[in-house]
């Protein structure tokens, strides 16, 4: 039996690696990807992902050279992508606008907004062409203009999750004209306790991830392009 297959970049903590959890929970293959430099160091988190079976590639978001490597490696394998997950991402904080500098802001470009878009260029390849690939990005609320309960802060974040939200519906529009059947989708996955979030948070992991893995294998075409939550309530953009 063939099973199907995801990629999840950002796989060796907090939400990509609940998703790869949750993914091989249901019978899939998983592909996670952590960086170089996190899987030299021997890092605690290498072991969790490991403990998962997943085959692991190496990524950098900021660097393209890993990227288009794991893309090869990949390709070399013959390895075909059911679902693709753009998920790393970095530095909520600081809160006040007047406390971030060029360095912070460029890097959160680069990490979650740059990088992701590397990826998705290199990795188009091996995603399914039959109409049933998905290429999934772990947004975040806080990246929407419209939210109703916008409240201001972290501006840097913000604004780099406004743009990969925006990298998603254009995405979503170049697709269908370039007649490439691939449905893309923005996820906000919930305020959960991670790393990046300095442990606070509301919702629970295994929640989440159930709710986007739910909703993934659920997605059709018609779906494109589209900002939801872990519950699959539509957030403004
Ligand atoms: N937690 C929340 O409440 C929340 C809410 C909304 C959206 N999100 C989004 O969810 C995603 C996952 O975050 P998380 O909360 O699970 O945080 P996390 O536990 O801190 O995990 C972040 C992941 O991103 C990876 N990463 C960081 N820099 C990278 C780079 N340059 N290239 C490739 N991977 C990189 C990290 O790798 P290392 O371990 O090597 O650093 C780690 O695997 C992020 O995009 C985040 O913005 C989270």
């Amino acid at each position: 039996m063939n099973l199907k297959t995801v990629s999840v970049v950002g796989a060796n903590r907090g939400i990509g690696l609940q998703l790869i959890r949750t993914f091989q929970s249901r019978g899939w293959h998983t592909i996670g990807s952590v960086r170089p430099e996190t899987l030299a160091s021997n890092d605690a988190s290498i072991t969790d992902l490991r403990a998962t079976n997943s085959d692991i590639v190496q990524i950098d978001y900021k660097n393209e050279t890993t990227i288009k490597s794991a893309a090869d490696e990949l390709a070399e394998k013959e390895v075909k992508l059911d679902v693709l997950i753009n998920c790393g991402g970095i530095k909520v904080r600081p809160l006040e606008w007047h406390l971030h500098e060029q360095e912070d802001l460029m890097e959160r470009f680069e990490v979650m907004v740059v990088g992701p878009f590397l990826v998705t260029k290199h990795f188009l390849p091996l995603i399914t062409k039959d109409g049933t690939g998905k290429l999934i990005y772990i947004t975040s609320k806080s990246g929407s203009i419209g939210a109703p309960d916008h409240d201001g802060e972290v501006i840097g974040y913000r604004m780099a999750k406004a743009a990969a939200n925006q990298q998603v519906k254009t995405l979503a529009l170049d697709f269908q004209r370039d007649n490439i059947p691939i449905t893309t989708l923005a996820f906000e996955p919930g305020f959960i306790k991670t790393k990046l979030t300095g442990w606070w948070g509301r919702v629970d992991i295994e929640e989440s991830c159930n709710g986007m893995v739910d909703i993934i294998e659920k997605l059709s075409p018609e779906q494109s392009g589209t900002f939801v939550n872990w519950k699959g309530e539509t957030i403004p953009w």
